[in-house]
């Protein structure tokens, strides 16, 4: 029979999702050429093992068996390249999407009338009760309000992982794709230049079979962060913004750590000689730790979140480089502002300057010396 349809199942932890999977799959697509691949990141529950020994009964089944990586986006990618059929499906594994709905779907795009057929959970006719999970049907709304404004996709569920497209629409614009999180019809929707003929076919969103959902605060995050590059990104570039947000959130630390200090101990330090002095040196040299240790750790968790530093030594070896480039920022800071006023500039905007080429300094050489490969 003719391979007229590829089907891409990313899985991790789905192991006992697979068997039953093909089985519906088989009787949803009889008189279908088909194959399923199942693009596994290395599941330490044994999924490859399991999509394997179920591919070796059934040729028509095959394995992407990913290490050291994790991701659904860059899965499903990985995953839609590697087949030959002109026509390509993606697919969750876990049984919330419905496999009938493929032939519907094929049809639409066969037909040449279509570009790109999906399934929306928030069609007309779609449900999401089976799902169960009212709050996850909350913030899906949420997420396609924002996907719609800054993308200015018109789909009611862009965020859906359940679609079809011709293959080489999709191999023709590959290498432009973000591969980050969960959203990638999103992505192919945005990056796609020629406009998309879309058909819409309603979802009955079902419960997950066996195992539990991957969607987790990292995927949140890292899909905030892709809204903003598409956003602003180009005016101001994601990390730089991000560093920048960590640094204003450590300003604020330092001055509430200051005031701490400054309060506690204000009044012993009263009966010294230079009693204010002494307060302030000391505020100031903890605030400055604090706040210091505070922009390290939130830039290792967010900003540098793909490259972070795990494990004592280097977090520690991490946080001394960190140290270190902002005490020299600390200098260009002072020397620049001192400069300017003395050209006659005035005290605050030559502050303002300094703090900006300090950012700008404390980016470009923590971004290369802590967290590049130096
Ligand atoms: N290879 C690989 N790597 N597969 C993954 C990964 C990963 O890091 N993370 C998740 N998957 C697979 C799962 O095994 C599953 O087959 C499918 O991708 C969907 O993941 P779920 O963890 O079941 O996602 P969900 O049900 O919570 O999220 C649903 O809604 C999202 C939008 O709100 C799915 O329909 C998503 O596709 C959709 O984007
Ligand atoms: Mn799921």
């Amino acid at each position: 029979m003719t391979l007229r349809l590829g089907i891409v199942l990313p899985t991790y932890n789905e192991r006992g999702n697979l068997a039953g999977m093909v089985k519906r799959l088989d009787a949803a697509l009889a008189g279908i050429g088909w194959e399923a691949i199942f693009v596994d990141d290395n599941s330490p529950d044994g999924t490859a093992d399991e999509a394997r020994a179920i591919a070796r009964e059934d040729s028509r089944v095959r394995v992407i068996q990913r290490i050291g990586r994790r991701g659904l986006s860059s899965a499903a990618i990985e995953g839609m390249c590697a087949t030959s059929a002109p026509v390509v499906a993606v697919m969750d594994a876990d049984h919330q999407h419905d496999p009938a709905l493929l032939p519907g779907m094929l049809a639409a795009i066969e037909s040449g009338d279509y570009d790109l057929a999906y399934a929306s959970r928030f069609a007309e006719g779609a449900s999401t009760e089976q799902w169960g999970r009212p709050d996850r049907v909350k913030a899906s709304g949420i997420a396609n309000a924002l996907a719609r404004r800054v993308t200015g996709v018109e789909l009611s569920d862009p965020m859906s992982g359940y679609f079809m497209l011709p293959t080489a629409t999709l191999r023709a614009d590959a290498h432009r794709l973000s591969g980050v999180g969960f959203k990638i019809l999103l992505d192919i929707l945005a990056t796609v230049k020629a406009p998309l003929r879309v058909k819409e076919v309603p979802l009955d969103f079902a419960a997950r079979a066996e195992g539990e959902s991957k969607l987790d605060r990292t995927v949140v995050f890292e899909f905030l962060v892709g809204l903003y590059d598409k956003w602003l990104g180009r005016f101001i570039p994601t990390r730089f913004a991000l560093f920048g947000t960590v640094g204003a959130a450590g300003a604020l630390v330092h001055f509430g750590v200051l005031a701490m200090v400054l309060h506690l101990f204000g009044a012993r330090f009263a009966l010294s000689h230079y009693p204010k002095e002494a307060a302030f040196i000391v505020g100031q040299t903890v605030a400055a730790l604090v706040a210091m240790t505070f922009n390290f750790a939130l830039n290792n968790e967010l900003t540098y979140s793909d490259k972070r530093l795990r494990g004592l030594f280097p977090v520690l070896r991490g946080w001394a480089q960190f140290a270190l480039t902002c005490s020299l920022g600390i200098v260009t800071q002072i020397g620049v502002a001192t400069a300017l006023v003395r050209v006659g500039v005035h005290a605050y905007p030559a502050a303002a300057a300094g703090i900006v080429l300090a950012s700008v300094w404390n980016f470009a050489l923590s971004s290369k010396f802590v967290w590049g490969k130096y």
